[in-house]
């Protein structure tokens, strides 16, 4: 039997295959396992508790179908529950297999900033954790962050309305606080706002530069896999893509093609 050994990539549900779409496009030679836990989706507003158990889940599952390396897509993931996988799920269970997260690249990335001024909007549960602030403060103290919680967009994006009057003007709410605190660059912390990257654009201007994760994590992760020799020789180079979902829909499907950008073929498995 062919070896494949995989990168997998975690989420929610759909919105990490946007962040799919920019690893595959920067790094087409690997495998990759997509998971979307799309029958348990928004993962934004739960406990950090359950947040936790369905990662742990997961994580799990992906290394028994062959990951060695797991990106976690989602920032809620990558906010409440990534640390404790990291620090002591990985070393008592998986110590030579690695799960990296989405808010430090996006980190490195926000710090070129004139006035050190910088916004956040996200889930209710990345903005409780503030983890952004954790992350970006250690890399420069002086940074002020003003962060927005976002409750309905996923919602919006979900039911296809990222192009609707009520998106704008929900938009418009929960951006007109931050341009008041004058940041200049906004950190897009959740994986469905780069849907809606050119409608915020709008609203902020030219003068705020948008931190997108998609194109940002693809490169960390080129580089990662660059500096770790050891991880990159034992992944798998066949190009290859599964999309694994826990609740097949058509919505899976379709919305699914608008984050991923073309047509795939899913399957349901159960965590
Ligand atoms: N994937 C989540 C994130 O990036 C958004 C969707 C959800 O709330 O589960 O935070």
């Amino acid at each position: 039997m062919k070896e494949n050994i995989s990168i997998g990539v975690f989420d929610s549900g759909f919105g990490g295959l946007e962040i799919l779409r920019e690893i595959t496009k920067e790094l087409p030679q690997y495998n990759y396992i997509y998971l979307g836990d799309t029958a348990r989706v928004p993962y934004g507003n739960r406990f950090q508790e359950e947040v936790y158990n369905f990662t742990e889940q997961a994580v799990d599952f992906l290394f028994k179908r062959d990951c060695h390396l797991i990106i976690v897509a989602c920032n809620t993931v990558s906010s409440e529950a990534l640390r404790k996988i990291q620090q002591k799920y990985l070393p008592e269970n998986y110590p030579e297999k690695r799960v990296l997260g989405v808010v430090i690249p996006v980190a490195e990335a926000a710090i070129e900033t004139k006035n050190n001024r910088i916004g956040v909007i996200a889930t209710q549960g990345t903005v409780n954790s503030s983890v952004f602030e954790r992350e970006l403060k250690k890399l420069n103290p002086k940074i002020k962050l003003f962060q927005r919680a976002c409750p309905l967009l996923v919602a919006a994006i979900e039911d296809g309305k990222q192009d609707s009057k009520e998106t704008r003007m929900l938009l418009e709410n929960y951006l007109n606080p931050l341009l008041e605190k004058k940041v200049d660059v906004l950190i897009l912390g959740c994986t469905h706002y780069g849907l809606l990257e050119k409608q915020i654009k709008e609203i902020v201007g030219d003068k705020v530069k948008i931190i997108s994760e998609g194109k940002i994590v693809a490169e960390k992760l080129k580089d990662y896999l660059k500096r770790h020799p050891q991880i990159d020789n034992v992944l798998s180079k066949n190009s290859e893509i599964e999309f694994l979902t826990t609740d097949l829909t058509d919505k899976f499907k379709t919305l699914g093609t608008v984050f991923f950008g073309k047509p795939f073929d899913p399957k349901k498995i159960f965590l």
